[in-house]
């Protein structure tokens, strides 16, 4: 097989060794707190198994519930619960935008937005990390050119391998000013960021131009993804979306485990707070090893070459700590490194182990 030759063939091996590497950063997945709400959501009668599309015999009390609940907790118009992060970013994109309209994405978005992209009916152009005046400069110049639909702009909050945050008033002042669309991701940020763990976009969540996703399976601990959008483009959705409307809808039993993570991570401000001293403590470790301290949860730490990066990975790996290497085309050729996911599944004194491992490997 090429990848093989190139040496990009990936496998999948079990978890072991200490958690550097998931994106539980709250240490919800495996919680006493989220094991029994799913005993007692079966316990009061509720299905693995929701039989078909939300459309026709699928949709489930549990999926309202829950999208009632995370509607009032973001402060938005209203929730759509999917199955995943990447299924709501191509529906999202691929449904939203339509012909007349222009679509910029900035060059790090994820690439469940570059899915949606492949499928859209709008054109799309990217513009340079976090640059706010290059996606001005391009709303311009395609109006100058004739330009007369919505542009959407679509970038992540805390981008997921380079735990930097983006400038999110600024796009929002951008947007206002040019009637554009925001998409946002706030995969990384919700549970962790803002007021009550509600992310890094929720003074925005209210705003008719701004559709946000939510996904529950990196801070909230669990699976699935919530689309944050007013009513009027949740009908759109769920009236146009063909991954919405061919599939069958998500577990409800996992929708009523959300709906616990929900109100956990509501009042989970003494979690947040542990997990920003341990940043804090790595930040401290990592820095005089000349590794920029992100100030996030997510630490990249820069390498450059692939197989140089994979050698580290797999040497931390056999020391005992789960850190994966990122490589393109995850990463942009040349830029390839290890990632440090911190959560509350480690504490301060394995960030120090990790940081005398790294010393002796770098
Ligand atoms: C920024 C970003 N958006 C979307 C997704 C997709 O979410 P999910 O894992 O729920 O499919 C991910 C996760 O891989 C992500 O990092």
């Amino acid at each position: 097989m090429r990848l093989e030759k190139v040496g990009r063939q990936r496998a999948m091996t079990l978890a072991s060794g200490c958690d550097f590497s998931s994106n539980d950063y709250l240490a919800l997945a495996g919680s006493a707190a989220l094991r029994s709400a799913a005993m007692d959501a079966l316990a009061r009668g509720v299905s693995p198994g929701s039989g078909g599309s939300r459309l026709l015999r699928g949709n489930c009390a549990e999926h309202l519930g829950l999208e009632t609940d995370a509607a009032r907790f973001f402060g938005s118009e209203s929730a759509l619960f999917v199955g995943s992060g990447f299924a709501a970013n191509s529906l999202v994109v691929s449904t939203l935008p339509q012909r007349g309209d222009l679509i910029l994405h900035d060059e790090l978005i994820h690439a469940s937005v570059h899915e949606g992209m492949r499928m859209a009916r709008a054109p799309c152009q990217k513009f340079a990390h976090n640059d706010v005046d290059a996606a001005a400069d391009a709303i311009a110049r395609w109006r100058a050119k004739g330009g007369c639909g919505t542009p959407w702009i679509a970038f992540e909050t805390l981008y997921s391998m380079d735990g930097n945050v983006a400038p999110v008033d600024d796009f929002a002042a951008l947007a206002e000013r040019a009637g554009a669309m925001l998409l946002i991701d706030d995969a990384h940020a919700v549970g962790v960021c803002g007021p009550e763990g509600r992310g890094l976009a929720a003074h925005l969540h209210g705003c008719e131009n701004v559709v946000t996703l939510v996904t529950c399976g990196k801070a909230l601990g669990c699976e699935g993804a919530l689309i944050l959008a007013p009513s009027v483009l949740r009908d759109f959705l769920v009236n146009r979306g063909r991954s919405f409307i061919f599939s069958t809808a998500p577990s409800p039993l996992i929708a009523a485990i959300v709906r616990e993570s929900l109100s956990i991570v509501a009042n989970a401000d003494e979690r947040r707070q542990r997990l920003r001293l341990i940043i804090e403590h790595a930040g401290e470790r990592l820095a005089p090893l000349g590794i920029t301290p992100s100030g996030m949860h997510i630490q990249p730490v820069p390498i450059g070459e692939d197989s140089r990066t994979m050698r580290i990975a797999e040497a931390l790996q056999a020391r005992g700590f789960d850190i994966r290497g990122i490589r393109p085309p995850t990463v942009p050729a040349g830029t390839a490194r290890l990632r440090i996911s911190l959560t509350l599944n480690i504490d301060e004194a394995a960030v120090s182990e990790l940081a005398t491992a790294l010393e002796d490997l770098l």
